[in-house]
């Protein structure tokens, strides 16, 4: 009783090159409690349809629990033998049943149906997984916005001083693309909840098991319309790539900025030192290696989708063995986000926000010329001219090294007659915060409001 699937019509056995080549157990064989859950559900359907008995439909199951119990416990293992993962379970499960019983599982289904859907299986469970990490992350992000609701920080373009907004306001739009990859999950999920079993290796069974049946037992929606599309299509891996390396991405954007954040020269952030690291050689420093990981980790995700779709390019239809290929980067994928996502969350969750620096800072670079041309503008000047006006102002004040709210009277009046000393009440950061009052715009209720309106839309997920 060796691993092997097939060897019918070989007179020779495979190369040892061959095996080594061919061997997948080695990443697969987290897929057994899938693959057994499969064979549960698919013994069902051959009783269902008349080749078990009751009787051995009850002894195949059982065989299937021992197998699923030693498994949990690390004592099931493939050997050398055996190819995959399907290989090693019928080996075990025959040595545990005989090959009379054990022998008959096997009727009607291939492993080009079975690890299309061991897959999707996988990939369900994990994509709810990550789910749950990345709504821990947005409500640690949350959780920061809330205790902040009214520190303002500069608001930048091109990394230049732009406007000054609330922190809460920048924090969210951190958390806001997170909530998509949460709608995009689920949005997948549903794609993604198809089962290929039946399909065969591409034509569907003649022996009338019911697809149906065995989609419902393992809890998918519904069973696929096209065994060839069922048994050939990894679109719904690439889009789990897809997602996941999206995570990736929203992460490391934040990751970004706490590291410049984090930098003597901005001086916005402390990280926690449970969540930060030290230097072999250098006793003072503090580094934001979490957020670093991340930043280089979602490198890594960006490459494992590429990959997966470079894979699938031009392939021809139905199952080919380069499909085999899909599973180690989305395994890779899903790894690195479960174990990045918590580590991350935990830094955010305890950074603290030097928010008198980031006040000081939010006036600077001239951030509230805009505040002065839209001012100009509610006093009756066209924008073009409030522009104009304002640009002056900054020339001026950018001339003498002072801040925008410093000249006289007389000196503002000499820039432009237009310039009242009235011009002054828009010239702090607070009053510019809350000025802009529109629905998504930095005004503190606005964005009590948003954050209200983003805990919801987790919440109802
Ligand atoms: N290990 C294979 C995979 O991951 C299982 C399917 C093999 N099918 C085949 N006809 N060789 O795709």
């Amino acid at each position: 009783n060796t691993g092997a699937l097939w060897g019918g019509r070989f007179a020779d056995g495979p190369s040892a090159e061959l095996a080594a080549l061919s061997r997948s157990t080695q990443f697969d064989w987290q897929l057994a409690p899938y693959d057994i859950a499969g064979s549960r559900a698919h013994a069902r359907a051959l009783q269902a349809a008349g080749y078990l008995t009751e009787d051995e439909l009850e002894r195949m199951t059982a065989g299937l629990d021992r197998l699923a119990d030693a498994h949990a416990t690390g004592a099931l293992q493939p050997d050398d033998s055996d190819e995959d993962v399907h290989g090693a379970l019928e080996r075990l499960l025959i040595a545990d049943l005989g090959p009379e019983l054990g022998g008959k599982l096997r009727a009607g289904r291939s492993r080009n149906d079975q690890i299309a859907t061991l897959g999707r299986m996988h990939m369900l469970d994990h994509g709810r997984r990550i789910g749950r990490l990345v709504i821990d992350l947005v409500d640690a992000i949350s959780q920061q916005a809330s205790e902040h609701p009214a520190a303002i920080m500069p608001g930048r373009t091109h990394l230049q001083h732009a406007q000054p907004v609330l922190l809460a306001h920048h924090l969210l739009a951190h958390a806001w693309p997170l909530v998509r990859d949460l709608e995009r999950l689920r949005d997948w999920a549903d794609r993604a909840s198809v089962s290929p079993y039946g399909a065969g290796a591409l034509a569907g069974s003649s022996l009338g098991l019911d697809p149906a049946a065995i989609a419902r037992e393992l809890g998918f929606a519904r069973p696929a319309d096209n065994s060839i599309d069922a048994t050939a299509a990894r679109d719904v891996v690439a889009e789990f790539a897809f997602v996941l390396a999206q995570i990736g991405i929203d992460v490391s954007r934040l990751a970004e900025e706490i590291i410049l954040w984090n930098t003597k020269e901005f001086g916005f952030v402390r990280l926690h030192d449970a969540f930060s690291t030290g230097s072999s050689i250098m006793p003072q420093k503090k580094n934001p290696d979490i957020a670093e990981l991340a930043r280089g980790k979602s490198g890594r995700l960006v490459g494992n989708l590429t990959g997966l779709l470079t894979t699938l390019k031009g392939l021809p239809l139905a199952y080919n063995r380069d499909l085999q290929e899909d599973k180690e980067p989305v395994f890779d994928s899903v790894a690195q986000l479960e174990v990045l996502l918590p580590a991350f969350t935990g830094m955010v969750a305890t950074l603290t926000f030097d928010t008198e620096r980031m006040a000081e800072l939010a006036p600077q670079g001239f951030s509230l010329a805009t505040d002065v041309a839209e001012w100009l503008v509610r006093q009756g000047v066209p924008f073009r001219d409030a522009h104009e006006i304002s640009g002056a102002l900054v020339r001026y004040c950018e001339e003498r090294g002072v801040e925008l709210d410093e000249p006289g009277d007389d000196e503002y009046r000499a820039v432009s007659e237009h310039l009242t000393p009235e011009v002054r009440g828009v010239l702090t950061i607070e009053g510019s915060v809350a000025s802009r009052a529109g629905v998504g715009g930095t005004a503190p209720d606005r964005v009590a409001e948003q954050l209200a309106a983003l805990t919801r839309r987790v919440h109802d997920l």
